[in-house]
């Protein structure tokens, strides 16, 4: 039989169910804060096998085999990241450094990864990712998604999404991140949107779930990226698309015409970019603060997107260029601070809207028979996430039910 654990004494549970919610749910307004995250104050979390069994009040919590005493911390679902660039080797820190003293981002800086990538062996790359993938889970991220894109040639994308594949379920195919050198060279974007389309995505398909463009000036247009994401879709992978991340263009739009699962960065909107992602069914704005930040850029405006309805996630976008964090703490303190979002919406930004960015109903939740991924925070409040901001305050993380990480002072 499976042993039971329960963690009791939770100071504030978030659950992500405002059904959930102990004084009441549904009797608050819907804009009452406290039900977006369905809290439950004094609770229990009880743990079976590699899933949540039971959520409640501690003092109503069943019997168990095993018992965790949270001391009054808060317990959250685990992060849902729903958008990285893990694999690739070098950094950019000399282009950052640049940056910070005047000079713009663009999407040409892709190349100089694109080089050290192809260049660096597959046990490097890998060691990259497992790095990257420990670092986040310290910092709360249970799941994780990842894309090829620093590759560009038929044998270094399938390599770099087979490498992906060793780490995480939640696989991207990038190929269509830039124009690869060669064809940039010769001026032919259409002959690479043919290998991106053609060979390239047949062998790729196989290692991912995903398909992603980066529609972008410098990048893909609006019709390339319409090639890419419907070639894709009928080899069965599903779209997200790198959309109006240095200015306006077509890609939200597309996203939501695609039914793509997310549109994400989001920086540059119309009322109609607006509009489409608020009125989609399936089609979540995954904002991504982490690259505003590295690019001294002007951060997407969260506040509108969720007056409208939107459905918004966070993530950390990691990469060598535009944002080289794995720290969903810091990007939710950020979201607080610069878009508009209450504490609150950016916890469940980047728990539940990461969960649904991955079409994914067994995380993103602490709800009877959800997945058991699980942070414990060195802090009474999930507030603290964004009061705190750059302190470590991660005390403990289960993913699927097993202790992932302690932290060495909180034993
Ligand atoms: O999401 N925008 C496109 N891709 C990455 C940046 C890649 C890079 O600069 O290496 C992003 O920001
Ligand atoms: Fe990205």
């Amino acid at each position: 039989m499976t042993a039971s654990t329960v963690i009791t004494g939770i100071g504030s549970l978030v659950t992500n169910d405002p059904s959930l919610s102990a004084s009441g749910g549904g009797t608050r307004g819907p804009r009452d804060p406290r039900d977006l995250l369905g809290l439950i104050q004094d609770a229990a979390v009880v743990v079976e096998g590699d899933r949540i069994a039971w959520v409640g009040e501690s003092r109503k919590a069943p019997p168990t085999d095993n018992r965790v005493d949270a001391a009054g911390r808060a317990l959250l679902p685990g992060f849902v990241d729903s958008h990285s660039h893990l694999v690739f080797a070098g950094d950019r820190t000399e282009e950052f450094a640049a940056r910070m003293s005047g000079r713009p981002y663009t999407a040409g800086g892709i190349r100089t990864t694109v080089a050290a990538t192809r260049a660096a062996s597959d046990a490097e790359l890998s060691a990259n990712v497992a790095r990257f993938v420990a670092e986040a889970l310290r910092q709360g991220t249970t799941t994780l998604e990842t894309k090829s894109g620093y590759g560009l040639t038929t044998r270094d994308e399938v390599r770099a999404l087979r490498i992906a594949a060793e780490h995480t379920d939640e696989v991207t195919y990038l190929g269509a991140h830039v124009v690869a050198p060669e064809f940039a060279d010769a001026d032919d974007a259409a002959g690479y949107v043919d290998l991106v389309t053609g060979e390239m995505l047949d062998a790729c398909a196989p290692y991912a779930r995903w398909i992603d463009v980066f529609c972008e000036e410098g990048a893909f247009d609006g019709d390339q990226a319409r090639t890419v994401l419907t070639a894709g879709l009928a080899r069965g992978l599903i779209p997200r698309v790198h959309a109006n991340q240095l200015g306006f263009g077509p890609g939200v739009r597309l996203a939501v015409e695609l039914g793509a699962a997310s549109a994400d960065h989001c920086a540059h909107l119309t009322d109609q970019d607006v509009d489409a992602l608020a009125g989609a069914r399936d089609t979540v704005a995954t904002l991504l603060p982490g690259a505003e930040f590295s690019t001294r850029a002007v951060y997407p405006d969260a506040r509108r997107l969720l007056d409208a309805g939107a459905t918004v996630a966070l993530s950390t976008d990691c990469n060598p260029g535009s944002s080289f964090t794995t720290s969903m703490p810091f990007c939710l303190a950020v979201a607080v601070r610069e878009m508009g979002m209450t504490p609150d919406e950016a916890v469940r930004a980047a728990t539940y809207g990461g969960a649904r960015a991955l079409r994914r109903t067994d995380i993103g939740t602490v709800t009877p028979g959800a997945r058991a991924d699980l942070l414990l925070l060195d802090a009474p409040s999930h507030v603290h996430l964004a009061y705190r901001p750059g302190v470590p305050l991660t005390a403990a993380v289960w993913r699927a039910g097993k202790l992932a990480y302690a932290a060495p002072h909180a034993a």
